[in-house]
């Protein structure tokens, strides 16, 4: 028997909603096709949106959505995507796939995304390729009222008021595909670009520097010496990759050894982001300044016969598995961790929904955050979980992993995992100073390797689940192998 004890008692932080939030990228069919198909095609859109993607955004309340990029928005020049369609420039997406981009999707499709989907944008800003002046007339551009070039320029394309963006990213991987710069050059650039971001009226710039990837902590350590004060979150990448890079496996064909070890390192995230909070903390012991994880998610080899540079993957219930263990790392490291975007919404790496022409199927990782919607600004509650481990000698993971949270009316959330190929996992979970009143629960539960495909795209989906005992302030049930839970108890 494993056993869960959650505390109602002993509230921890308030889980920030926008760790649910997402990233799409000019990259392959994430932005084209994916979610933009342009108000002349013959799918149902709005204003050129996909209405099937938009409203199965809408139904996991997706928070924030990051844009442009990833790698593009180092290249990126926003002046390209705005005034009329047919004079937009058109351009070779160098990074992604060679492929045209004639910036039908800029800035105000953008804002319009986002207006339909109910959730604040996130904009990344170019200082690869990009200048301090062309960073500062796009905040101008979307935020000032009153009489200025930009605001006259946005008028001139249609939208009288400015809009309102709080989340502003300072370059991408500006270690890497954002300029190859060391911390030092990166940092004092930051300090540069920043204080050219203006509050304009009452939108108040959330300011957010380029942090470190995976386990560079010298990144982190250099930026918050030099940055930290003039930063109001830092950011970190960390993706899930099976094998030793560049090799990376196959999304749907693996083995027992290959989910375990994915598994395994999907759950480092949680080491990386205990150490690079370790360096934070010296810097910054009030923890004024919060840590964005804005690109995860599992990478793969592209499916067979697709564009390389398009990175299209399926996704499959040990997709699921890495969803569940990471959104309940960042859950525990809430009172840091202020938003999280997994990379990337379609169609791109580890998605929540694929499409084809005008066919969409929602992944496991999909049914993942629906799972966990009821975590949004819920307080997180002590949890502690008994466990066995799962896994190989060199890879292994719990066989058990939990989230537990308190929303404002009230009600409990607890989200569990069976990591497990192959066993059931009977649980006993004891909710102290809780009463336990009317509980109802939802489950996701596969073999390892089911996936969705636009033939059938109800095969793995959420289903009630009932067999759930109670006694006095116990539950006990039994979870599936490779499988996760959704308990919701009003008092
Ligand atoms: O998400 C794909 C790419 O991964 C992004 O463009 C980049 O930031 C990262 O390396």
């Amino acid at each position: 028997m494993n056993k869960i004890v959650i505390n109602a008692l002993d509230r921890k932080s308030v889980i920030n909603k926008n760790i649910y939030g997402h990233f799409s990228e000019h990259l392959g069919r994430c932005i084209y096709n994916g979610i933009f198909v342009g108000e002349n095609s013959d799918i149902p859109n709005t204003k050129g949106m996909r209405n099937d993607v938009v409203s199965a955004l809408k139904n996991i309340n997706i928070p924030v959505l990051r844009w442009p990029g990833g790698c593009f928005a180092d290249e990126y020049h926003w002046k390209d995507g705005i005034g009329a369609k047919e004079s937009r420039k058109k351009m070779i997406n160098t990074h992604w796939g060679g492929v045209v981009e004639d910036n039908s999707f800029g800035t105000h499709e953008f804002m319009e995304l986002c207006s339909q989907l109910g959730c604040e944008p996130y904009i990344n800003g170019n200082v690869g390729s990009g200048s301090v002046q062309e960073m500062s007339e796009w905040v101008e551009y979307l935020t000032f009222d009153g009489t200025s070039p930009m605001a006259a320029l946005r008028e001139t394309n249609g939208k009288k008021d400015a809009w309102k963006v709080k989340y502003w990213g300072v370059g991408n991987e500006s270690w890497g595909c954002g300029g190859n710069m060391r911390p030092e050059f990166y940092a004092d650039l930051y300090r540069q670009f920043q204080t050219y971001l203006r509050n304009y009226g009452d939108n108040q710039i959330f300011r957010i520097a380029c942090g470190p990837n995976s386990d560079d902590y010298n990144w982190t350590d250099k930026l918050m010496q030099i940055a930290g004060t003039y930063t109001d979150a830092i950011t970190l990448h960390y993706y899930t990759v099976p094998h030793n890079w560049p090799k990376k496996g196959s999304a749907t064909d693996f083995t027992a050894e290959e989910y375990y070890t994915t598994l395994a390192k999907s759950m480092k995230m949680d080491e990386i982001i205990s150490n690079h909070v370790q360096i934070m903390n010296k810097y910054d012991p009030s923890h004024r300044v919060g840590l964005i994880v804005d690109e995860w998610g599992t990478w793969y080899d592209v499916e067979p016969g697709t564009n390389p540079g398009f990175l299209y993957q399926q996704n499959t219930m040990r997709d699921a598995m890495v969803a569940a263990a990471t959104l309940n790392i960042f859950n525990q490291h809430s009172d840091r961790v202020i938003m999280a975007n997994l990379a990337q919404t379609v169609n791109v790496l580890q998605s929540v929904i694929l499409t084809e022409a005008d066919k969409m199927v929602l992944t496991p990782t999909y049914h993942v955050f629906d799972l966990y919607k009821g975590h949004h600004d819920a307080t997180l509650l002590y949890s502690y979980v008994e466990n066995e481990t799962v896994g190989t000698e060199e890879f292994s993971c719990p066989k058990l992993h939990c989230t537990a949270s308190q929303a404002d009316d009230g009600s409990i959330l607890v989200t569990a995992s069976n990591f497990s190929l192959d066993s059931d996992a009977p649980v006993s979970c004891k909710l102290e100073g809780v009463n336990l009143g009317n509980i109802t629960a939802r489950i996701l539960a596969g073999s390892a390797q089911d996936y969705n495909t636009f033939e059938d795209p109800n095969k793995v989906q959420i289903v009630d689940f009932t067999a759930i005992e109670k006694e006095g302030d116990t539950l006990s049930f039994t979870l599936p192998p490779c499988s996760v839970i959704a308990i919701t108890v009003k008092g």
